[in-house]
């Protein structure tokens, strides 16, 4: 394959938000266990992780694993666990350290198992001083259990005395979000067909640009993550205001 260039310039996303779906009917298609899907989805995940690297986005976060995909089967989670947990182990270390890569994970971490938390906390802790892309990872995340859960930690502090109910807007809401101080994504991409956002940043993705692709991900490769930007290049963001047409 060769490497398209990229020109980026002033309409470039700083932040894209992926929904990685698709990789058990990729899996299925040909006859396979869902869980080959799941391995070439991790692949896949390598790759385009790369790519935002060197085309310079700034935040890339990916939704691996949703709050609501703990009622799939238990062999399913654990197979997902743990390749999950390989991920953010060895196999990648060094190309987080070749690109600069700071990861993070974002998601309900007491429901994760002692080793995935573990792991976790590793490797952030070891690419937290990195410098180049940041690259968020949703695992056993929901958007509601995140608006939620800022809400309970607000009215805790309104209960001790220490905030005025007053003094909550948006700014302090967003303090209490797991992405405080990640700026929202300018876009989302879903790939696998559907349409539908499966309760991922609800609050953050409230003026992203959406783009959904027909492809599924573990198939989603470098010049589709390209087309996929090119086409964020072309959309005329106003939030709500008007364009001027002078
Ligand atoms: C996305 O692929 C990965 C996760 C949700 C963990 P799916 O497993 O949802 O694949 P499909 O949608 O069944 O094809
Ligand atoms: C969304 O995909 C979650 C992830 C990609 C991690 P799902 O396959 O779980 O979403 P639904 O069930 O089709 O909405
Ligand atoms: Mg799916």
């Amino acid at each position: 394959m060769t490497a398209q260039p990229f020109s980026l310039h002033a309409n470039c996303p700083r932040h894209v938000a992926i929904i990685m779906d698709g990789n058990g009917r990729w899996a299925t298609q040909r006859g396979r266990p869902r869980k080959l899907g799941h391995l070439q989805g991790a692949e896949a995940a390598r790759k385009i992780v790369r790519v935002a690297s060197e085309v310079g986005l700034s935040y890339l976060t990916l939704f691996a694993f949703s709050s609501e995909n703990w009622r799939r089967p238990g062999s399913e989670v654990s197979e997902l666990m743990s390749l999950l947990q390989r991920y953010l182990g060895g196999e990648h270390r060094q190309e987080l350290e070749e690109l600069g890569i700071r990861l993070r994970v974002i998601g309900q971490r007491e429901r994760l198992p002692e080793s995935t938390l573990r792991q976790i906390e590793r490797i952030e802790d070891e690419t937290a001083h990195h410098k180049g892309l940041s690259v968020v990872i949703a695992i056993s995340y929901g958007g509601r259990v995140e608006i939620a859960t800022a809400a309970r930690r607000l009215a805790q502090k309104v209960q001790d005395g220490e905030l005025d109910p007053g003094e909550i807007n948006e700014t302090l809401l967003e303090r209490y979000l797991e992405t405080n101080a990640i700026p929202d994504p300018d876009l989302l991409i879903r790939t696998g067909g559907e349409k539908r956002i499966s309760n991922f940043l609800l609050w953050q993705l409230a003026y992203a640009e959406m783009v959904f692709s027909d492809c599924l991900w573990p198939d989603f490769d470098r010049d589709a993550f390209l087309a996929a930007l090119e086409e964020y290049q072309m959309r005329e963001r106003r939030y709500g205001a008007l364009v001027s047409t002078g």
